[in-house]
């Protein structure tokens, strides 16, 4: 792999972008309002993150970022085979998300090992973002496991 310090970070935002839509479209797979209020959250989230690797990331490269990402990043963060399933329960939401966030975790390992110090710090960064959501998700499950 060979990418340009700009061009990963316009895929970081437009894998973020992706896994904001993801998650707001498979809310409309479940009538369960506990699983639809974890995964608007989730959308939200993402989108949150979406909007602030953009600022940072501009602010990294002291400039303007591709316009477009160049591959297909849209699913890194996502769970596609979930992606028509009907009346997700809550502990199916929380799998589907561990699955999307380590999917996005994997993207990011994959950039932070290509560059070198001081700009793999931002995707490390980024890892440690999802991780951390990995965390929520699994102690959600756990607690659920034993109610
Ligand atoms: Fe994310
Ligand atoms: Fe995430």
């Amino acid at each position: 792999m060979s990418i340009t310090l700009e061009q990963a970070i316009r895929n970081a935002v437009e894998t973020e972008r992706g896994a904001n839509s993801f998650y707001a479209f498979i809310a409309q797979n479940t009538s369960d309002p506990e699983a639809k209020k974890f995964l608007r959250e989730m959308a939200e989230q993402e989108k949150g993150h979406a909007d602030l690797i953009e600022k940072l990331g501009k602010k990294l490269v002291d400039g303007e970022l591709p316009v477009h990402a160049d591959s297909f990043v849209a699913l890194q963060e996502t769970a596609p085979g979930w992606k028509f399933a009907e009346d997700i329960s809550l502990v199916e939401a929380l799998q589907i998300a561990a699955e999307a966030e380590q999917g996005a975790m994997m993207y990011y390992e994959m950039l932070a090992d290509f560059f070198p110090e001081p700009h793999k710090q931002f995707f490390s960064g980024l890892v440690n973002a999802e991780e951390e959501h990995l965390s929520v998700i699994d102690a959600k499950l756990e607690s659920l496991a034993v109610r």
